[in-house]
């Protein structure tokens, strides 16, 4: 693994519990660690639980030991630690979005088509059950022709202007702000749920085009302290929205910010059909809210969905706890690596791959064009 804070920590969680919890058609080590702090790393590795710690990536994807390589490293440096591992053979895992550009996940995409190994992008929503469940019940048809995807993806941790700049402000390291950092999740989820986007027309803002610069400050909002500093640009988006149509005729509306006071890591979508909708709240994630036309109208009504079922009723349900007992944000996170890590026992693809981080990529590209042109794009 590469990386150890925020994704280093909830990825590491997946690793020991997912054979833990799911029947993994391979033993996981977690062999070693990485990052660029010897001290840090090593603190790391102790309390992440891990065997090794090393400050250079290249001991990793250069270790005949290690089959896997699990990327959660800021963007900028996604193409670079991705292609070295898939060209020594490693089967890589790799946080979103996938890379600074089209131009970026393309060469990503090529080297692991190339090395004939198995590579996935991290977009954990797939896996909560209930979105699972929604993706069953569109291809059983449960809504019917779909007509609408209204996605919303907001928080807040950028509404203090005193907030400082982090290299999820830099778009020399992140590539983008909003648009590449949360969007990107309602783009996968529109994409896994619906189809492929045709065209977009987008609006991006930066609100707040000057931060303090604080070198000591974390990606924590809590810690950063409100002394006087020296101020730096911010070079990203701090919402971006766009209008879409899909090659099935569907239409999207999405919007993502960090400047929604009062939510957290709020995503809300809603697809509406011929025969019906279905309605998610990340905030009551373990619930799936369903209005199926097909009832009697005397007790239509918007359904409400406990994904909580065992014994295969509910997707990833049966290996946690009995109905009832609630899911949370890291189970997401175990999902993903039990599929990933049976898929590279079977040498099968798993989704999202690479060539849906592309995908991904060419639609936010296409906003951000839209945005500055002020006009539709082709994607
Ligand atoms: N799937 C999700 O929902 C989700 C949520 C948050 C972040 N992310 C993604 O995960 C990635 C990491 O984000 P984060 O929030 O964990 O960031 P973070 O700042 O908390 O952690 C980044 C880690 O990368 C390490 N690092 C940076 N450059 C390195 C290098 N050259 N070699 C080794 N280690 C290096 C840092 O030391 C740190 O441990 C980003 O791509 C981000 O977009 C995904």
């Amino acid at each position: 693994m590469v990386g150890y804070r925020f994704m280093g920590r909830a990825h590491s969680n997946a690793w020991r519990q997912a054979p833990r919890f799911f029947p993994l058609k391979a033993h996981v080590e977690m062999h070693t660690i990485c990052g660029r702090d010897a001290n840090a790393v090593q603190a790391a590795r102790s309390q992440l639980g891990w065997q090794n710690s090393s400050t250079d990536w290249r001991e990793i994807i250069e270790n005949p030991l290690i089959d896997i390589v699990d990327i959660n490293t800021p963007n900028d440096s996604h193409c670079e630690i991705a292609v070295a591992a898939v060209q020594n053979g490693k089967h890589v895992l790799c946080e979103k979005p996938l890379a600074l550009s089209v131009k970026q996940a393309q060469t990503m995409f090529n080297a692991a088509q190339k090395s004939k190994v198995v590579h996935m992008v991290c977009h954990n929503y797939r896996r909560i059950p209930a979105i699972a469940l929604a993706k069953k019940m569109i291809t059983e048809g449960a809504v019917g022709r779909i007509f609408h995807y209204r996605a919303r993806y907001a928080q807040d941790w950028l509404v203090d202007p005193d907030f400082p700049l982090n290299w999820r402000l830099d778009k020399k390291i992140a590539g983008a702000g909003a648009n590449g950092d949360i969007n990107t999740h309602i783009i996968d989820l529109a994409r896994y749920l619906v189809g492929e986007f045709t065209r977009v027309c987008g609006l991006m803002h930066t609100f707040i085009p000057e931060r303090p610069i604080n070198e000591a400050a974390a990606t924590i909002p809590s810690v950063f302290s409100k002394t006087p500093r020296k101020m730096g640009k911010v070079t990203v988006d701090d919402t971006s929205i766009f209008l879409g149509t899909f090659e099935n005729g569907a239409m999207a509306n999405l919007e993502a910010t960090r400047m929604a006071l009062g939510r957290k890591n709020h995503i809300e979508i809603e697809i509406n059909g011929s025969q019906g909708s279905l309605y998610f709240d990340f905030e009551d994630m373990n619930r799936l809210k369903f209005f199926d036309n097909n009832n009697p109208p005397d007790r239509q009504g918007f359904r409400d969905i406990l994904v909580t079922q065992r014994n295969g009723v509910h997707p990833y349900v049966s290996q946690w706890w009995p109905p009832g007992h609630i899911l949370g944000y890291e189970h997401t996170f175990v999902h993903t690596v039990a599929d990933f890590v049976n898929a590279c026992v079977d040498h099968k693809p798993v989704h999202p791959t690479f060539e849906d981080g592309l995908k991904n990529q060419r639609v936010l590209e296409a906003v951000e064009e839209s945005a500055k042109a002020g006009k539709w794009v082709k994607v």
